[in-house]
């Protein structure tokens, strides 16, 4: 697993190919799959294939016209009903912190989307997972209701590019043992 784990990329040019719809039941597979808390499986998928639809949701995305060239757009959603008001003031979060199921459901969401990135990679896909939009703007453009969040638009292709790895930190600045 750790083969393709390190070999994944965001990929964000693609091939003129069609994606083979036993691919795409393929990746919606690995995401049903996903472990969630208390077993909600709190997740929708949208498969988009339409230029119009894929060209819209580039657009939301704060024009990314990268996108268009993936044949297959996957809208993965999160069942809730509102979302958590952004601030950029520090705050706490804790079990008891406002609207904390909301957050569970983002979490739950999130898992399914990295069993997809990790199955298209084995099944020699591209992805790349994207969330610059916002939600009032990404909704209508799919008839998706307003108590859904949209996690991300995973676009999928064969890749047209070899990208270098991105840096990650070092595990000795994000592991600690025993205590914080
Ligand atoms: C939640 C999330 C949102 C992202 N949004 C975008 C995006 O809007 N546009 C984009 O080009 N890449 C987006 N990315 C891809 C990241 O830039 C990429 O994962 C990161 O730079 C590491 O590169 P790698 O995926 O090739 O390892 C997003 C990734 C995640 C996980």
């Amino acid at each position: 697993m750790i083969k393709e784990i390190k070999r994944r990329r965001s990929i964000r040019k693609y091939i003129n190919k069609a994606v083979e719809d036993e691919k795409i039941i393929k990746l919606l597979e690995s995401a049903r799959l996903a472990p969630s808390g208390s077993n909600t499986q709190p997740w929708h998928f949208i498969v988009v294939k339409s230029e119009s639809a894929k060209q819209k949701l580039a657009e939301v995305s704060h024009n990314q016209q990268w996108m268009i060239s993936a044949p297959v757009f996957i809208v993965c959603v999160a069942d809730i009903s509102s979302r958590l008001a952004a601030g950029d003031e520090y705050i706490s979060l804790n079990e008891e912190s406002p609207q904390e199921e909301l957050k569970q459901i983002i979490r739950d969401t999130a898992i399914s989307i990295g069993h997809i990135l990790l199955e298209a990679d084995n099944l020699e896909l591209g992805t790349c997972w994207v969330a610059w939009f916002i939600q009032e703007e990404i909704r209508p453009i799919l008839n998706i209701p307003s108590d859904k969040y949209v996690v991300g638009i995973l676009t999928v292709g064969y890749a047209n590019e070899i990208p270098k790895a991105r840096p990650r930190k070092k595990l000795e600045e994000i592991v600690h043992y025993e205590i914080w």
